[in-house]
């Protein structure tokens, strides 16, 4: 474990962040506001930037979306992280975890049905939320990464569509078996870029 254990994330991230919140209730508040307006940006920038994909680009993106509001935004965790029952990946393996999910992104067959589109962004989903990338803000870099890289199988992921508890449902499920967010990715993926 690094110099910060897991129990003070909240005051850790009181800590380090940017926007002078002086309570958590206070930066939740900001810092929506704030990662609001840079994945807005980004959204009309587009993502052409991101692909291949690489840790360095993974990196980008949360720093991009991030960066207004915590001093880490851009950094690779070096803490262990819990949250609730779900151990994620230890910090010292994060690093080629992701590097082997970049790997495999990169060589990721044509999909020939919306059945089997899904099983694979369940499968990347799952990936990369136990490797769990960054302190803090995981959960909305990787929903972006996986609907990006859907588009470039010509599937579009509405992930805006799912209910919040249904997602952290079928998030806290997936640690033993990803079929909830298979069913899930399913509902929300239509064929298309858009
Ligand atoms: N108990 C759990 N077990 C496994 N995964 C979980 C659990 N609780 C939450 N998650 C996942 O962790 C993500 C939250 O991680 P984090 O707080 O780093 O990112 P975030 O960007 O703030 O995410 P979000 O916008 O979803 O709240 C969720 O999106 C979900 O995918
Ligand atoms: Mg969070």
């Amino acid at each position: 474990m690094g110099k910060y254990n897991v129990e003070n994330q909240d005051e850790y991230l009181l800590k380090h962040n940017l926007l002078d919140a002086d309570t958590f209730h206070e930066l939740e508040q900001l810092e929506a506001v704030a990662f609001s307006i840079r994945s807005t940006q980004l959204e009309e920038e587009g993502y052409d930037w991101l692909f291949p994909i690489s840790i360095k680009c993974i990196k980008q993106l949360h720093y991009y979306l991030f960066q207004d509001i915590y001093a880490f935004a851009g950094e690779i965790r070096s803490v262990q992280l819990i949250k609730d029952n779900t151990r994620f990946c230890q910090a010292a393996f994060v690093h080629q975890n992701l590097e082997g999910i970049c790997e495999q992104i990169k060589k990721e067959p044509i999909w020939i049905s919306r059945e089997q589109a899904a099983k694979r962004l369940a499968y990347y989903k799952t990936e990369l939320n136990m490797i769990h990338p960054f302190r803090e803000g995981s959960g909305r870099t990787i929903r972006i990464i996986i609907r990006e890289h859907a588009k470039m199988h010509n599937f579009y992921w509405n992930f805006n569509e799912i209910d919040n508890s249904s997602y952290k449902y079928a998030m806290i499920e997936s640690v033993t078996n990803n079929r909830l967010l298979q069913t899930i990715i399913f509902e929300t993926l239509k064929e298309g870029k858009s």
